[in-house]
């Protein structure tokens, strides 16, 4: 095997196959990397100009793209780049979750059921719900003066969300966060713990602890019919019959799995942004119209998701040509920061006119289907904390914690101080 050295890192490398150009492969970690622990969003923000899209040759081998039109074409032809059923490295889902893992035309099938769960009117119709929790949320931290925002404040309100599509009483949030919570950071500890097989019975566990409150409340909806995510998948139909209960099951656990923690770190990541940026807490203190721009800008700024394709054909794309079946790590912070599309993409400006435009929630058939309830409650989060606690910034005893995976970053802790103030 021949050794190249990376011209960014000074690593050592080496070519995975004959078929790759030398210049295209660098030994680049997504998960562990010291780019992508610095900050995550910002890990391709170095390669960029060098690689329009290299091969890193960790992880069984994938393709990188760093720049924000070579992913969006991507993520927009799913007949050459389909989904991947697997992680990175690989790792074969035990369930097909729908509609993510699904590939047009069979994906579009099952989206056009879910679309009406997310109908403005439904959002609309969460919007107090969401409002009422968050406030009564800094209404309890804002007198104490510190705690850990990821734990007592960004984790809340995407539990309370679900229960709210679910139209179950919104009280029950707790028992969605402790799953939730087991899910992204119990794994991880106990992964660290007990090692692999520990940590995926703990998932496993969790997972069917959810679909245990998941078939209560089916039961229930086929006696009762309501306004809510599961009384829409009865009434839905693929292929002219009805849904399976399977696959009522697997969607509304998907909904759970895909809206919690990611909404809780775009949330802990904006506010970690304005702990460590104070001037931006004092744009939006008295600003209210500013709100809706902050929010987009902190979206586009933060967003991580690395999104992984398999090429379904050998297909060329920015001078190389991909070989069927290989992988392809598509990262959308990568493509927020690219400078072609967002001037200046390093600084947050809440003047920013095509914010709007980010990846974040990716691109193409499998665009998120949440990203109006992600986007309101990041909204929301930030007028209610602006409202009353003027002044929070880092603990300085107490670091933030980062968690990545091959898929996500999520902030583990975010411990905060600020002048308490009676409420
Ligand atoms: C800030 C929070 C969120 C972010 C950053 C985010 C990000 C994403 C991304 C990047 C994808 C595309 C994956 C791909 O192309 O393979 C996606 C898909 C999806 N998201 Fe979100 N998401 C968020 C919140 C939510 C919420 C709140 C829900 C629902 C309650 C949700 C449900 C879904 C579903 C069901 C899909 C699959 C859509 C499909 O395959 O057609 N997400 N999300």
């Amino acid at each position: 095997m021949a050794r190249y050295r990376d011209k960014i890192a000074g690593r050592v490398l080496m070519s995975p196959a004959d078929s790759i150009a030398p210049e295209h492969v660098i030994a680049y970690d997504h998960i562990k990397g010291p780019e992508v622990t610095a900050f995550p969003p910002s890990a391709l923000d170095g390669f960029r100009e060098e690689y329009r899209v290299f091969y890193s040759n960790l992880y069984g081998g994938f393709w990188v793209f760093t720049r924000f039109e070579d992913i969006r074409a991507i993520l927009q032809d799913p007949d050459s780049f389909g989904q991947h059923a697997g992680g990175l490295p690989h790792n074969p889902y035990p369930k097909i979750h729908i509609p993510l893992m699904l590939n047009p035309p069979e994906h579009g099938v099952y989206r056009k059921v879910m679309t009406p769960i997310f109908s403005p009117r439904m959002i609309a119709k969460l919007e107090p719900l969401i409002r009422d929790v968050m406030r009564a949320q800094v209404r309890k931290i804002a007198p104490l003066g510190r705690c850990d925002f990821v734990d007592d404040f960004c984790m809340i309100s995407p539990s309370t969300m679900y229960c709210g599509l679910l139209g179950i009483d919104p009280s029950n949030f707790e028992e969605f966060n402790r799953l939730s919570l087991a899910l992204i950071f119990g794994a991880a500890d106990t992964f660290e713990r007990e090692g692999e097989e520990a940590a995926r019975k703990l998932r496993q566990d969790t997972s069917q602890q959810i679909d245990d409150i998941l078939k209560d409340v089916l039961d229930d909806r086929r006696k009762n019919r309501g306004d809510d995510l599961l009384s829409i998948l009865l009434d839905g139909e693929v292929y002219d019959r009805k849904l399976t209960d399977d696959e009522m099951l697997n969607i509304a656990s998907l909904l759970f799995f895909a809206g919690t923690d990611s909404t809780a770190a775009i949330m802990s990541y904006a506010f970690l942004f304005l702990a460590q940026n104070p001037e931006y807490q004092k744009q939006l203190a008295g600003n209210p119209s500013i709100f809706p721009a902050a929010t987009q800008e902190l979206i586009r700024y933060n967003g991580f998701h690395q999104i992984r394709r398999e090429a379904r054909r050998d297909v060329e794309i920015a001078g190389v040509t991909i070989p069927k079946g290989d992988i392809i790590l598509l990262p959308m912070g990568a493509a927020n920061h690219d400078p072609a599309k967002f001037a200046d993409p390093l600084t947050v400006s809440f003047e920013r006119g095509n914010a709007g435009g980010a990846m974040t929630f990716s691109a193409g058939p499998h665009r998120c289907i949440g990203q109006h309830l992600a986007t309101l409650q990041l909204r929301i989060a930030l007028e209610e904390v602006t409202a009353v606690i003027p002044d929070y910034r880092l603990d300085p005893d107490q670091p933030y914690e980062l968690m990545t995976s091959h898929a996500k970053a999520v902030l583990r802790h975010l411990p905060m101080v600020w002048t308490p103030v009676d409420v």
